[in-house]
């Protein structure tokens, strides 16, 4: 299954902790990219590369000016797209449909979303019904999504792999 996740509505000074964290998440659950709209943030993205650098992957960050064409064009090619929302429909009573899908975009906001996206997602679904955090929403969904895979993934290439312990930090060099 491809991953992809769209952050609408980057805002450079209030969103760049939120947004960095949201492509790690993305990142370390399996996604394979995540596309932003709003600001355009090379620090953003520079971070990203960075953490590719060091501990591998080829996750990738890609700005887009027009998210909702980004969606269209998602759903013509025949992928899926899942927003998630506290106003949706519990992730449990879905998921066994979006497990199906070769292909999902993962839309998530930021400040309000317009009504435009509740109408083109495939699915609107909920993690509780709730309002918390588009980083914890992203993080329950795909591991619910991919079982625990993210748990033992591989990253190839990078600098450095975690070597897991019970105590202390453990890191090997590997490139
Ligand atoms: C911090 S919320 C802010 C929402 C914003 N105040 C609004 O009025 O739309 C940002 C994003 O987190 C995600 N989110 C927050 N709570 C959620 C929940 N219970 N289930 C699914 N997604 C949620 C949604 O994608 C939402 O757009």
């Amino acid at each position: 299954m491809d991953i992809s996740i769209l952050r609408l509505s980057h805002r450079i000074i209030r969103d760049k902790r939120v947004t960095t964290h949201l492509g790690l998440v993305g990142r370390a659950f399996c996604a394979s990219r995540m596309y932003y709209s709003g600001d355009r943030d090379p620090s953003l993205e520079e971070k990203i590369r960075d953490v590719n650098e060091r501990f591998g992957g080829g996750f990738e960050v890609i700005y887009v000016k027009d998210p909702l064409r980004l969606v269209k064009r998602w759903r013509e090619d025949g992928g899926r797209v899942v927003h998630l929302t506290m106003y949706g429909i519990p992730l449990p009573d879905v998921l066994e449909e979006i497990r199906q899908c070769d292909k999902i975009l993962v839309v998530v906001g930021g400040e309000k979303v317009p009504p435009v996206y509740f109408e083109v997602a495939d699915y609107n679904v909920s993690i509780t019904n709730q309002p918390h955090s588009e980083i914890a929403a992203t993080a329950v969904f795909l591991d619910r999504l991919l079982g625990g895979k993210a748990f033992y993934q591989e990253f190839t290439g990078g600098k450095f792999r975690v070597v897991p312990s019970p105590r202390g930090k453990k890191l090997i060099r590997v490139g």
